[in-house]
């Protein structure tokens, strides 16, 4: 039998971590016969909470799960890992400054970066999924220097299925048949979905809509915004949704996109169209073998570039931010 894979899970005790673990301990992260070791890592307070769902993972008898450990210690939660999902991150609270906000994530994602660099497996493949994920996975990365850099990505795939399942609604079409949509920039409101190039059942979606109204007034900020609606309509912000999405990004870099289709990930810029090289910001992939590229030769119209650019813009003044506070 194949050996274990180590997946490392921040914030296990919390909403996405819930949702998130059940489906790695089923074999959907890796693949239907991968077997898994959980570690979860939470604070301190937390730990018994994690403790409670770590009985709940035992009682799932999930045949491909060897063993849940539970820690509060980076460099026991990342020792050997092959795969970390950086989920716990410290939210913006009321009257909180951006600067407040990206001090306070930086104290937890440089040290686990630092625990990364020091203990994880060769082959690590970081996922930060804590928000502000781009800047997050930037903090990581920059603490990480013996890890190569494309190792560590940020999640927009939610983006991405939402903007799938927003394009599927408009145009009448399962979104199994819609392929090529990209993702640019921050995950943030500043994100830009794009559909210039992407293909429903087929066809070019942009001119199968044929409605820039729709599209600037209408999908650009559903997409965007959908965050936020979802918290005004559960009371609480998405988490099946997002872990769904943690574990496509994941079986994606891992097992390949399909032929003639690419997917949306927040990973190190290497200059192309136009972002300057090393802010983590989203493009059009390809993964294959493990590894993934960026799409390229891609046409971008007056309509896109602006909206890439406001989103490098936002990029690149969080890492000016971070910078200035020695985070990165
Ligand atoms: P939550 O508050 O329910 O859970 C977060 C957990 O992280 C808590 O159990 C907390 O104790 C733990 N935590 C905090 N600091 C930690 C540390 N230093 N080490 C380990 N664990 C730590 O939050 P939820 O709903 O699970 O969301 C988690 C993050 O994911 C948030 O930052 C949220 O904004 C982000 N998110 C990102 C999305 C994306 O598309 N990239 C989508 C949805 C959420």
């Amino acid at each position: 039998s194949r050996t274990p894979v180590n997946v490392t899970v921040t914030g296990g005790a919390g909403q996405i971590g819930y949702a998130l673990l059940f489906r790695i301990a089923s074999g959907q992260l890796l693949g239907p016969d991968v077997p898994v070791n959980l570690r979860l890592l939470e604070i301190t307070p937390a730990l018994p909470a994690a403790q409670g769902t770590a009985m709940e993972l035992n009682d799932g008898a999930f045949p491909l799960l060897g063993s849940v450990d539970i820690t509060d210690d980076p460099n026991v939660a990342f020792d050997g890992t092959n795969v970390a999902l950086l989920v716990g991150a410290r939210p913006r609270t009321k009257g909180m400054e951006r600067g407040d906000l990206l001090e306070a994530n930086g104290g937890i994602f440089k040290p686990q970066g630092k625990a990364i660099n020091d203990h994880a497996a060769d082959d690590i493949k970081v996922l930060v999924v804590g928000n502000p994920a781009n800047t997050n996975a930037l903090i990581a990365q920059a603490a990480a220097p013996d890890v190569p850099a494309e190792r560590f990505t940020a999640m927009t795939r939610l983006d991405h299925n939402r903007a799938l399942s927003q394009l599927s609604a408009k145009t009448g079409t399962p979104v199994s048949e819609i392929r090529r949509l990209t993702i640019w920039g921050n995950h943030s409101a500043t994100q830009y979905p794009d559909i210039f190039h992407a293909e429903v059942a087929g066809k070019n979606a942009a001119a199968t809509v044929n409605d820039e109204t729709w599209l600037a007034d209408d999908f650009i900020p559903t997409v965007a915004k959908r965050g936020a609606a979802i918290i005004e309509a559960r009371g609480a912000s998405s988490a099946a949704s997002a872990a769904s999405a943690a574990i496509d990004h994941v079986h994606t870099w891992v097992n390949g996109t399909a032929a003639g289709d690419w997917t949306s990930m927040g990973i190190p810029s290497d200059g192309s169209y136009g972002v300057p090289e090393g802010l983590i910001s989203s493009f059009p992939v390809t993964c294959s073998g493990g590894s993934y590229e960026i799409v390229q030769g891609l046409e971008v119209n007056d309509f896109s570039r602006a909206r890439i650019d406001a989103s490098v813009k936002e990029l690149a003044e969080e890492r000016e931010a971070v910078r200035a506070l020695g985070l990165i």
